[in-house]
C-alpha cells in the first residue's frame, strides 16, 4: 500500500484537497456535468452553490471523508469523494467512492488516477471494505472499477429514474484484510 500525499502533480494538472474557496468552481463543474451527462445521480436543479458550500464545509471537518479536486489553470475539472458511514459503528469499516471528470477532460486518465487515490486513502484510514456503484451502462466507470480489482456483487434493477427510463445500477466491492500489503 502506498500513502496518498496531496497535493500531487498529474500530467498538466494538480490534484489536491478541496478548500472552501473552491466552492464556486466546484459548483460550476458539477452544474456543467449535470447538464451534459446523465450518469450522475444528481439533477442540475439539485446542485446549488449554497449546497456545495455546506457539503465542502462539513466534509473538511470530518477526518473520515475525503474531497479531492483536479485543478487545471485554476479551474476544477475533476472531483473525488470518499466517505465512511459515520452513523453506525458496525459499518465503520466500510468506505464508498464517487467521482466525476468534466467531459472535455475525460479519457486522459484522470478518472483512473482519482479512483486509485480514493482506494489508497480509504485503506490508509482503515477501510476493510470499499464499495462503489454505477449505472450498468457506464462503461468507463466500470472499466476503472474492474481494473482496480473490485468484484461485481450484483445489480439493483430499475434503481435510477432517468427521465422515466428506469435504469439498473451495478454494485462492486473490494475487501482488504488488515495485514494486506
Ligand atoms: C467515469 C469517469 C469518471 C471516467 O473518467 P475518465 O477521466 O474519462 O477516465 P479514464 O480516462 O481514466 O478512463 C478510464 C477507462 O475507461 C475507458 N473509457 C473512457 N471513456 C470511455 C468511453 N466513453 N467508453 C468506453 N470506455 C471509455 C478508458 O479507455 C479507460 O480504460 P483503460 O484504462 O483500459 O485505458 C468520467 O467518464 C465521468 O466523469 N463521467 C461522468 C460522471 C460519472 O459517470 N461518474 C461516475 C458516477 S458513478
Amino acid at each position: 500500500m502506498h500513502n496518498v500525499t496531496l497535493p500531487m502533480a498529474f500530467n498538466d494538472y494538480i490534484i489536491r484537497e478541496i478548500t472552501i474557496d473552491d466552492s464556486t468552481s466546484a459548483y460550476k463543474m458539477r452544474k456543467n456535468i449535470a447538464s451534459c451527462c446523465d450518469t450522475i445521480l444528481a439533477t442540475s436543479d439539485e446542485i446549488s452553490l449554497e449546497g456545495m458550500k455546506l457539503w465542502i464545509d462539513s466534509w473538511l471537518r470530518n477526518d473520515k471523508r475525503l474531497f479531492v479536486v483536479v485543478e487545471d489553470n485554476k479551474n476544477i475539472v475533476g472531483q473525488l469523494w470518499v466517505w465512511f458511514s459515520d452513523s453506525k459503528a458496525k459499518l465503520a469499516h466500510v468506505a464508498e467512492i464517487g467521482l466525476e471528470v468534466l467531459s472535455t477532460y475525460q479519457r486522459k486518465g484522470i478518472g483512473s488516477k482519482l479512483f486509485e487515490i480514493g482506494v489508497e486513502w480509504a485503506r490508509q484510514v482503515g477501510a476493510i471494505r470499499i464499495q462503489v456503484q454505477t449505472l450498468e451502462r457506464n462503461e468507463p466507470m466500470r472499466r476503472i472499477i474492474e481494473k482496480n480489482g473490485f468484484e461485481y456483487e450484483g445489480t439493483k434493477h430499475c434503481y435510477v429514474n432517468n427521465n422515466g427510463n428506469f435504469e439498473n445500477m451495478v454494485c462492486y466491492a473490494r475487501l482488504f484484510c488488515k495485514n494486506d500489503d
